[in-house]
């Protein structure tokens, strides 16, 4: 697809529960766009890889889990084989090996293909890590997504309670910041702003305050 007659994409990377998924939804929602979450892909490569018993070390093993998975977005549902997985994939254990395989790079490879398709106009909002220095550099619009840790852990915190799963608040701000430290000190596709990047602080911010933030930056872009 020539640049020209690409959708255009808006990318929202950052950190673990610093609210990315959310924003993208309703900045989608918002604009009538198709939106990509990456990080489920990652996610649904840990599951995978849990079912199929292929070891979590296993480098090549765990990059044909990605290449073969047979998955469907519909809405709210996440199928993968035909069984909607879409809770399953937000256990806070899956989310970790989702981080510990997302550093191999033959996994990041047979993901990228993948992740580029959801591109269609007439636009796409897509979060994740590296969605604005990998995956769609040529994006107009780039946001880095950032907010305090204590503030990320709240959120998470409730997120999963709101779920019904058991969590800790302490065990999960620990995990958390284990998490951060290995997805920016990865040699592949590590967690850093693309240099074009607008930083947003969502700590004080409230989910709509931080929608009209990006939706915001996109209307400067486009008038
Ligand atoms: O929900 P949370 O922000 O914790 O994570 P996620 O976006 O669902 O992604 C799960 C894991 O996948 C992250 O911890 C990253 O290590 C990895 N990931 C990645 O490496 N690149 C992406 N584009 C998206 C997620």
């Amino acid at each position: 697809m020539s640049p020209s007659s690409a959708a255009p994409v808006i990318t929202i990377d950052g950190p673990t529960a610093s609210g990315k998924g959310t924003i993208a939804g309703r900045v989608a929602g918002r604009l009538g766009w198709a939106v990509l979450d990456s990080g489920a892909l990652y996610r649904l490569t840990a599951l995978g890889v849990l079912r199929s018993g292929c070891g979590a070390d296993d480098v090549d093993g765990v990059a044909g889990v990605a290449a073969r998975l047979d998955v469907v977005f519909q809405g709210e549902r996440i199928l993968l084989g035909g069984e909607d997985v879409a809770g399953a994939i937000r256990e806070e254990h899956i989310g970790n090996l989702a981080s510990r395989i997302a550093a191999y790079p033959p996994v990041r490879a047979a993901l990228l293909q993948r992740q580029r398709d959801f591109r269609r106009h007439p636009g796409l909002v897509a979060d994740g890590r590296d969605m604005g220095t990998v995956v769609f550099p040529d994006a107009p619009l780039k946001i880095f997504l950032v907010a305090d840790v204590e503030a990320r852990a709240e959120r998470r915190y409730k997120q999963l309670k709101g779920k019904g799963f058991s969590v800790n608040l302490s065990d999960l701000l620990e995990d958390m910041r284990i998490r951060d430290q290995r997805d920016r000190d990865r040699a592949s596709a590590p967690l850093v702003p693309a240099e074009d990047a607008v930083m947003i602080d969502s700590s004080a911010l409230s989910i709509e305050q931080t929608v009209e933030a990006v939706l915001d930056l996109w209307s400067k872009k486009v008038f």
